[in-house]
């Protein structure tokens, strides 16, 4: 099988024209896997665009999930072959989260398989072990005055996670889940803030690729502040506490200093 592409937790092999596998590294935990497979079949069932969902497989000791192949590229991508088209690139990105954000979890399936965010969030946030009891609870206080929500949310909506082609499809829902859109918007804005640029890159590179991505997100926001009736003081209020969870995940140093001190920075002005 051929190799097409390579994440942090995956690899994915085309299968045949119809289907491909994603198969994680060993030792990955499989109730991750098994909650990927299960959510992007309730989230197809609600009408949003995923590649179909065969089954789960094992191979050579690794876990994987087959699905459809997607005819189609990684917005990411995209914008790296025609950077003249970014600002329209980051509109289609745009869309594509307020067209999932529309989408309502039905109240007969709050419960599983859903993850709720205000809770995935806490977690995290308990997890972190850059930040002290007194930051914790302050930042744990702040989420649980912020509206739960009820509508569907990536958790990790990225350029490289949102496919288009003749269609559009939103891929990798490991981090799926009920919640407020203005918490999966912060998260994408953070991303495109603070996220690491590969390390060899010289610095006039990375400031360059700073640039780009600073003009993504501008885009991005407000062709979705545009076409929604969030405001922006409701993604702010989000920050925070999307910040310090993402402290708990596998980034680079420089990425968790930064972020430490956006963190720090909110805490002094509450
Ligand atoms: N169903 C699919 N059809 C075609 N390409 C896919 C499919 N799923 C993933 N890919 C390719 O593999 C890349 C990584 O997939 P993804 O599910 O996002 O894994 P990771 O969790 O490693 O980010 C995508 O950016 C895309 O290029
Ligand atoms: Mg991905």
């Amino acid at each position: 099988m051929k190799r097409i592409a390579e994440g942090r937790t995956a690899e994915i092999f085309q299968e045949n024209h119809e289907s491909v596998i994603k198969l994680y590294r060993s030792g990955f935990p499989k109730e991750a896997i098994i909650y990927e497979y299960e959510i992007t079949k309730q989230v197809a069932s609600l009408g949003i665009s995923v590649p179909r969902v065969n089954q789960l497989v094992e191979m050579e000791g690794r876990v994987g999930i087959n699905f459809e192949y997607i005819e189609g590229k990684p917005l990411l991508q995209k914008m790296a072959e025609h950077p003249q088209e970014l600002d329209d690139f980051s509109e289609v990105l745009a869309d594509m989260h307020v067209t999932l954000h529309r989408c309502e979890v039905p109240s007969d399936e709050r419960g599983k398989p859903f993850r709720k965010q205000k809770e995935v969030l806490a977690h995290n946030i308990h997890q972190a072990p850059q930040l002290s009891t007194d930051e914790k609870h302050a930042i744990l206080q702040i989420l649980e005055a912020l509206p739960n929500g009820n509508r569907v949310c990536h958790g990790d909506f990225h350029p490289d996670n949102a496919m288009v082609g003749e269609k559009r499809w939103i891929i990798d829902w490991m981090t799926g889940m009920i919640g407020h859109p203005a918490g999966d918007i912060a998260r994408t804005l953070l991303l495109f803030r603070y996220g690491t640029l590969p390390e060899a890159a010289p610095s006039h590179v990375k400031d360059q690729l700073q640039a780009l991505r600073d003009r993504m997100g501008h885009v991005y926001l407000n062709y979705y502040l545009a076409h929604s009736n969030l405001q922006m003081d409701e993604i702010d209020s989000w920050m925070l506490p999307v910040a310090a969870a993402r402290l708990t995940e596998w980034i680079p140093e420089e990425e968790k200093e930064q972020l430490r001190s956006v963190i720090r920075e909110r805490l002094k002005l509450k």
